[in-house]
């Protein structure tokens, strides 16, 4: 019990940055300091003194190699009750979670399809127990955590908060998009709550636990290997934009002391479950310092940039998050959202315009609807367009659109409002779990959304082919 005599925690904030009930530290890629315990950080600049203010335990957790160059470097010195390192032996986990894959070489569970795909939104399994580990699977990747190298998204349907158990993955980096209710994860440098319209990236190696206070939820997670998230260079937009530094917010140092006998520790180590039991909370962390964090960020801060004249612009202009390659310009992982926004460009068709792309595309849907779909794409469902697969707009988004042509409100501004699309895109070409190309809820009929696009080419009035031209003049056939 917070404050009591038998755990002497301090008492829960109640202000903070984020208006949630939670004390957060604001801005992304700073240096922070957090203590729970006035005076629990150790003083004149040591990192491990040879005891610890209160007798607490040091602890480094590192997120790049030690020897990152500055500008890269992550690591975060925590002092705890007990070390992590207290607990028996791993063994695999029992049951084990057959769904998660972090290898995807192997071709037995992930298959390469050029196909598009696209799936309806999927609850838990009302008749199953199902926390944030449990409810978890991976729907593609590529590349491999044992190399540093790819990513992996998976999506959760979880119905009941994680009890007794911590998880912490050794793969790499998740960045979950909650669409149906909060997550409130507790982590070893402190609380956050998060609910839709939020992010929050857990970095490889923190210990966290996931409540949900309103009940079933469900989202997407994106997973990087050996890289980490960074905000885009913004080029010539300039200094400010996009999303802002200051926006996002990391928790504050929150312990918990009690004697917990049988708490689990459920370790993702290669894509696999292995568990490890001790008889303390992980969440004993008194007070922390250091650049490696866990984060949240609210999408309804971002400053979008868009198109003010004419032409569609390119998605990487909604960038909220990049994680780079050595390639400059070429993106292990972006995330890349579609906020609300005015849409004001003349004489332009406004929704995406068709294509393909040298990028793969892993699409889901907060809430709303998207404005390249008008049936068929749900709040909470997802759709996958790999390298160089075509897409664009469906039939009826582009019949409704070319028949504004001509009047009022072809070039009238609008509001593009109530909807939050967002894309996970990356440079490597996923394959894709089999038991998500099996799953009912994958879409077999989506292809038809596209299978109405009629010819509106009208050079040839009596329905014959055109004459034949050499002329440059009127290659696109408007002449
Ligand atoms: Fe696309």
């Amino acid at each position: 019990m917070s404050g009591s005599p038998a755990d002497p925690r301090p008492p829960e904030p109640e202000q903070n940055g984020g208006g949630d009930g939670y004390a957060y530290l604001s801005g992304l890629g700073n240096s922070f300091s957090s203590e729970a315990v006035q005076g629990s950080l150790p003083a004149n600049g040591h990192n491990s003194p040879l005891l610890c203010p209160l007798g607490l335990y040091a602890e480094q957790l590192s997120g790049t190699s030690f020897t990152t160059p500055r500008h890269r470097n992550l690591r975060t010195w925590m002092y705890r009750i007990k070390p992590s390192v207290t607990h028996d032996p791993f063994h695999p986990r029992d049951p084990p979670n057959p769904r998660l894959l972090a290898d995807f070489h192997d071709p037995r569970a992930a298959i390469a399809t050029p196909t598009q795909l696209r799936w309806r939104p999927r609850d838990a399994d009302k008749d199953a127990d199902l926390d944030f580990v449990d409810g978890l699977y991976t729907v593609c990747g590529a590349g491999s955590s044992f190399l540093r190298h790819g990513f992996a998204v998976h999506m959760y349907a979880a119905n009941k908060s994680m009890d007794g158990c911590a998880f912490c993955n050794a793969d790499g980096d998740f960045l979950i998009v909650p669409q149906q209710g909060k997550l409130l994860i507790t982590t070893e440098c402190g609380k956050m709550l998060v609910p839709p319209g939020e992010i929050v990236v857990i970095p490889q190696g923190f210990r966290f636990a996931v409540d949900l206070p309103d009940g079933p939820s469900r989202g997407y997670v994106s997973e990087i290997f050996g890289a980490h998230f960074q905000l885009p260079d913004l080029g010539p937009i300039g200094a400010n934009g996009l999303a802002s530094a200051r926006d996002f917010l990391s928790p504050t140092a929150w312990y918990e002391q009690a004697h917990r006998p049988g708490y689990v520790i459920v370790q993702k180590y290669g894509g696999e479950l292995f568990t490890a039991t001790q008889d303390f909370s992980p969440f004993n962390v008194v007070a922390w310092h250091g650049n490696y964090v866990p984060y949240k960020y609210d999408l309804s801060k971002f400053c979008p940039f868009n198109t003010v004249l004419f032409d569609h612009a390119d998605p990487s202009v909604n960038t909220v998050l990049t994680a780079p390659t050595d390639k400059p310009g070429v993106a292990l992982l972006d995330f890349v959202i579609f906020p609300p926004r005015w849409l004001v460009a003349e004489n332009t068709f406004r929704p995406p315009y068709y294509h393909r792309n040298c990028m793969s595309e892993f699409m889901g849907l907060i809430y709303g609807v998207y404005e390249a779909k008008a049936d068929g794409f749900l709040p909470g469902g997802a759709s996958l367009h790999s390298c160089m697969t075509p897409h664009g707009p469906d039939t009826k988004t582009y019949e409704a659109t070319i028949s504004k042509l001509g009047g009022p409100e072809a070039n009238t501004p609008t509001r593009l409002s109530g909807t939050l699309a967002f894309m996970f895109e990356s440079a490597l070409i996923p394959r894709v779990c089999r038991w998500a190309l099996e799953s009912p809820s994958r879409d077999l009929d989506y292809y038809q959304c596209w299978i109405g696009l009629k010819s509106h080419f009208s050079h040839g009035k009596d329905g014959s082919d055109g004459p034949a031209t050499t002329s440059s003049d009127d290659k696109d056939g408007e002449k």
